[in-house]
């Protein structure tokens, strides 16, 4: 069920990550795992893999078809890895949405690499290719000319963001570094909505005051959020809470209704958790609650 997305530059480890995870997968967890590999789906539209990135017809079949062997795969009872370079957001954002239309979690593993040490790889590669032209080694270690290397290290690649929910969770790996393989798992298969970020590890308080200051702070931020519906803005920013955001699709989704049950939700869970943070602060949470209850 579980989808994983890797995403990275060229030459940056990502079929040797989605290797290291189908063996993590199968054998410690006894799940059966589906590869989507972008490099062969290349070979089986019968293309070659420079020309391909360098004709924006042909990555769209290319991607249309990985696409869809990802949907084909992912009701069953397995974790689909999708092996590819995915460098563009609004593509990530696709699959993330077909995921969840399927129900099932995922998530997005960014292979990063120092750019000279990956074109140093790749040159080898190329070496290795033209004295051995017919032994075609390994389809995943195919090189990369340098325009279409640069195009995809450099002008096109559109960082993954763990802000964005379509690319979170995200585990963003370096070729030296160690995945968390179990983090990765417990994403995928122990995944909780997440609750209110707020401490419960202070002392109790439950003072009329701090009732009382939570009850204001939260329903100014509602009215804010409904006057903005209301003006039709597609940001809202807070002054109070600097670097707040909600963004379009929030805008969307909240209501009067949703807002007000989710306010007394929160404050029922401020109350119980004892907190006693500073308005300011819940401010901040519940915001970032709204945020994610409405948006994930
Ligand atoms: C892509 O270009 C590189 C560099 O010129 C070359 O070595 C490689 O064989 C090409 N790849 C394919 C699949 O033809
Ligand atoms: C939640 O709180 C913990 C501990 O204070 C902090 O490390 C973490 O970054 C917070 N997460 C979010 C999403 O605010
Ligand atoms: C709300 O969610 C969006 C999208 O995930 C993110 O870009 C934004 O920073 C979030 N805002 C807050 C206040 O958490």
């Amino acid at each position: 069920m579980p989808l994983i997305i890797i995403c990275g530059t060229p030459v940056s480890g990502k079929t040797s990550r989605t290797t290291e995870l189908k063996q993590f997968f199968e054998n410690v967890h006894n799940k059966n795992v589906e590869i989507v590999s972008e490099d062969e789906a290349i070979i089986k539209l019968g293309y070659e893999k420079n020309s391909t990135y360098l004709d924006s017809q042909k990555e769209k079949r290319v991607r249309g078809y990985l696409k869809s062997e990802v949907i084909r795969l992912i009701g069953k009872d397995n974790v689909v890895i999708l092996d590819g370079s995915n460098y563009i957001k609004g593509y990530r954002y696709e699959l993330y949405c077909a995921s969840k239309a399927s129900k099932s979690t995922q998530c997005t593993i960014y292979t990063i690499r120092n750019q000279q040490e990956a074109w140093d790889d790749n040159i080898r590669r190329i070496e290795a290719n033209e004295s051995k032209p017919n032994d075609n080694p390994d389809l995943n270690k195919q090189p990369y000319t340098e325009e279409v290397f640069n195009a995809l290290t450099k002008l096109r690649f559109e960082e993954p963001n763990s802000n964005n929910r379509w690319d979170s969770p995200l585990f963003t790996v370096q070729t030296t570094s160690q995945l968390d393989l179990d983090a990765v798992y417990k994403v995928l298969f122990e995944k909780k909505p997440p609750p209110p970020n707020m401490s419960t590890q202070n002392p109790p308080l439950s003072s009329t005051n701090f009732l009382y200051e939570i009850d204001k702070v939260t329903q100014a931020i509602s009215k804010q959020i409904l006057d903005s519906k209301q003006l039709n803005l597609d940001i809202i920013k807070f002054p109070e809470y600097p670097g707040c955001v909600l963004e379009v699709g929030f805008i969307q989704s909240v209501n009067p209704q949703k807002l007000l049950r989710l306010r007394r939700q929160f404050l029922t869970y401020a109350k119980m958790s004892h907190s006693n943070e500073e308005a300011n602060k819940i401010g901040r949470f519940y915001i970032q609650y709204l945020n994610k209850t409405l948006t994930d």
